[in-house]
């Protein structure tokens, strides 16, 4: 469908939470692009405000509703201007929520979610009428029914990408709502997946980053008929031209099968970082959350992991004060801590979900005591980080030139272990990679120059740092 540029209309797009919502906003956009709505920045203007929720943490819920307030306002501002402006709440929210959404804020118009936003369109109409709440969660292959994004749209999203190969959760980790808010384990077929990165490479993607709940679970149709696992798939994402770095998030320990380690050895374009989270280190909370594996089985993993990679730089999420944790089993979780030494980690305090398992648990541990011992970890954590960082002072690494740098002249991008780069160059562009000398770890990134020029300094005293942490879950997450 062509759209005249004067018919757009404004959408603007909010997403809280994992990767997995980063990516259903993405899709989200290319549907509604077809309606002939354009992206913007702003909620101030826009004729569609959708937020796109998580629901991980009491917090994350929280702030849904704080914005919500913020977005009835504009709501009613615009409304006396004589703009018409509607309000969709996707997500894992919306999912948990559902109805009692628009309970709690009417100006609500559509709550829509994770896996019945294909129907966007349908349910917009619907919206126009009366409140229209969808969450099912069907059968349905809501991938079968997104549009492919066009060429424009992935360009303007830059050279990495995020492609969602599997969704939902069969785990059922006791203190975790996703397996409700996300429903069952779902692998996208091969074919569906390939075709999705094809488009993405030819639109000039070199970075992807398959992303599932528990995307090391990925079981989809091959094109042979077979169920392929997450190591059969990246052997044929490695096969597309142009594709040249691939990351996987977010695994689960008892899905680190041989074939995925042995991909960590023999594909030069899995790149050598792992976000394998672990959650706590005492065998008895690692068994009341129900994580079907011990302390030492993880460290034996992870041993397997870095003979197959010596290199690999490995990130965790951790829980503190899930209920029962006493001051041994959280030493337990700092002593695995110091022991993997992990190049990042974000660390969270145990947050009682309604309808999960743990929330019913006796023992809940006194506010008090998670700050303290989340204090702790995260010192520790940052000490493993800074630690990771400075050692790769006077490496050389190659670099790939996503955006440009604060000032002119100067170019960031990303390490292959996922750390934030800047360096200063004249002759490169956007979507080099780069062999780079690094010269200095900040805080947050690392400062380089690229191997062969001539040995000035890099650091200006101004100079900004961008986040060298990866991106994970969390990061968007409250
Ligand atoms: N599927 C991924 C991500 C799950 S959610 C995984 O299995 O790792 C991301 C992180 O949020 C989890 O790893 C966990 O550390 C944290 N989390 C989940 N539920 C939580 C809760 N109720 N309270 C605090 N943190 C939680
Ligand atoms: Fe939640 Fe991850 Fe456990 Fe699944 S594996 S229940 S998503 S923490
Ligand atoms: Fe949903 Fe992702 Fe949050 S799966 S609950 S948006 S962390």
């Amino acid at each position: 469908m062509e759209i005249r540029p004067g018919a757009m209309k404004k959408v603007h797009i909010k997403s809280f939470g994992c990767q997995m919502n980063v990516y259903d906003g993405q899709r989200m956009a290319d549907i509604l692009g077809e309606q002939g709505f354009e992206e913007t920045a702003t909620p101030e203007g826009a004729d569609l405000i959708l937020l796109n929720t998580c629901h991980i943490r009491d917090r994350a819920v929280q702030k849904v509703y704080t914005e919500l307030g913020k977005l009835r306002d504009i709501k009613n501002a615009q409304k006396a201007e004589g703009q018409d402006t509607r309000i969709i709440v996707a997500g894992c929210v919306a999912q948990a929520e559902g109805a009692e959404i628009q309970r709690r804020q009417p100006a609500v118009d559509l709550v829509v979610g994770p896996q019945a936003y294909h129907r966007l369109p349908e349910l917009l109409e619907q919206a126009k009428t009366r409140r229209t709440v969808d969450t099912d969660l069907p059968i349905d292959d809501k991938f079968g029914h997104l549009p492919a994004p066009r060429p424009q749209a992935i360009r303007q999203r830059g050279i990495s990408a995020f492609v969602t190969v599997q969704e939902g959760c069969d785990k059922f980790c006791a203190f975790c709502v996703v397996p409700y808010t996300r429903g069952a384990e779902f692998s996208r077929p091969v074919a569906q997946v390939m075709a999705e990165i094809e488009r993405l490479a030819a639109a000039g993607v070199q970075d992807v980053t398959l992303i599932g709940q528990n995307v090391n679970a990925y079981h989809g149709e091959g094109p042979d008929g077979r169920i392929w696992g997450l190591a059969r798939l990246m052997y044929r994402v490695a096969e597309v031209p142009g594709i040249h770095r691939i990351r996987y998030t977010t695994s689960h320990p008892r899905d680190m099968d041989d074939d995925l380690i042995a991909a960590h050895r023999d594909l030069p374009q899995v790149m050598p970082f792992l976000h394998l989270p672990v959650q706590a280190g005492s065998d008895r909370i690692l068994a009341a959350m129900n994580r079907k594996h011990t302390g030492d089985e993880y460290r034996r993993l992870i041993e397997r992991i870095r003979a197959a990679r010596p290199d690999i730089a490995l990130s965790s999420d951790f829980i503190v004060g899930f209920p029962g944790e006493s001051d041994a089993d959280f030493e337990d979780t700092v002593a695995l801590v110091d022991e993997i030494g992990f190049a990042s980690s974000y660390s969270f305090k145990y947050s009682p979900r309604p309808g999960t398992p743990a929330a019913d648990l006796g023992q809940q541990v006194p506010a008090a005591v998670m700050d303290e011992r989340l204090q702790r970890l995260q010192a520790r954590i940052e000490h493993h980080r800074q630690a990771f960082n400075h050692a790769m002072v006077g490496r050389t690494v190659e670099v790939l030139l996503e955006r440009a740098g604060r000032h002119p002249g100067q170019l960031a991008g990303k390490s292959p272990y996922l750390q934030a780069v800047q360096i200063e160059t004249e002759a490169n562009q956007i979507g080099d990679r780069v062999q780079v000398v690094i010269e200095r770890a900040g805080s947050n990134s690392l400062f380089g120059r690229k191997a062969g020029a001539p040995n000035e300094p890099v650091q200006r005293p101004s100079t900004p740092e961008t986040s060298a942490r990866p991106a994970s879950s969390k990061e968007l997450a409250a």
